[in-house]
């Protein structure tokens, strides 16, 4: 499949945990009907009002600037009858029946070294998502050193986002100023700073609690988090709890055999390896060196 001079493909079939035993979804303990009936105490305490749907505050943007880009950012959106996005759409159907299979909802994404397309991937398929009526998609920019997804989506000029994630994940931003809106089905929380001492943030307890607050509070269906290279430092280790499973982005330019063996070593007995994408593939023209 070929897209200004690059080329994706989808190991759909890999989409089920290739390894180990698949992870069951928490069991949630029912509580008895005369538990919910019977008044909580004589001094029961009001509870305070619900707070309003994040979504109806949010700030929007629009994924704007593209028909300029056309010719070097590849986005779905804009090549709808294109292989590439005929395969991002194939991921996500096949990626939402996991996820609703098991009652997932959090999808880190990662590549083993740098460059493999992360950050690519992660926007793509979050445009895809987006398409799903009556979904809530959020895609969280999560690479802390090497930001990505608003420069993925042509947004990095816009004034509109916060992009202190760092201080959204040390509870200093709240989550209606920190997320935009980039449509009633997709939310974005950028990053535009970067930390070199990330892994520390990611792994605090802190972090995790305001994750769990992006994806109660947003009612999210899916949660979608761009994540740096697995082999090339700590933070994807230290995010992997808040994660349900893992969407490995591998580079048919540099990724071997030898990174997807380390990635999965890495994952194993943590979180579900949910499948592999295989980004850049080359055609069996260019191996066989053929006309
Ligand atoms: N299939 C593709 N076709 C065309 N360009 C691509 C493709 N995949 C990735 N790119 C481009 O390659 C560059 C690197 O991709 P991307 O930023 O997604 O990688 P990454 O894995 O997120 O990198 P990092 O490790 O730095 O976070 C970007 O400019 C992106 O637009
Ligand atoms: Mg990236």
């Amino acid at each position: 499949m070929q897209l200004n001079g690059a080329q994706v493909a989808t190991e759909t079939e890999q989409l089920q945990p290739t390894r180990g035993e698949m992870r069951h979804a928490p069991s949630v303990e029912t509580p008895a009907i005369e538990d919910i009936a019977a008044p909580q105490s004589q001094n029961s305490v009001a509870l305070p009002a619900a707070l309003p749907d994040p979504w109806h505050v949010m700030r929007q943007v629009e994924i704007t600037g593209l028909n300029e880009r056309r010719s070097r950012l590849p986005l779905v959106d804009f090549f709808r009858s294109s292989p590439t996005a005929r395969a991002f759409d194939l991921l996500r159907t096949r990626m939402l029946h996991s996820l609703r299979a098991h009652g997932w909802k959090r999808v880190a994404i990662c590549g083993p070294t740098p460059g493999c397309g992360a950050s690519f991937t992660a926007a793509n398929l979050a445009l895809s998502l987006a398409r799903v009526p009556n979904s809530r998609t959020v895609l969280m920019d999560m690479n802390l050193r090497n930001p990505g997804i608003a420069r993925a989506l042509g947004l990095e000029r816009s004034a509109l986002y916060n992009g202190d994630m760092l201080g959204f994940l040390r509870g200093e931003t709240r989550l209606e100023e920190h997320l935009v809106a980039a449509s009633d089905r997709l939310a974005l929380g950028l990053n535009s700073s970067t930390f070199h001492n990330a892994a520390e943030v990611l792994h605090e307890t802190r972090c995790a609690a305001i994750i769990d607050d992006v994806v109660a509070r947003t009612r999210a269906d899916v949660a979608l988090f761009d994540l740096p290279p697995v082999l090339h430092n700590d933070d994807v280790a230290a995010f992997l709890p808040q994660v349900d499973g893992v969407l490995l982005v591998s580079d048919g330019s540099q990724t071997t055999a030898r990174h997807l063996k380390a990635c999965e070593k890495m994952l194993a007995g943590h979180t579900q390896l949910l499948g592999v994408v295989l980004n850049r593939a080359r055609s069996e023209d260019e191996f066989s060196g053929g006309s």
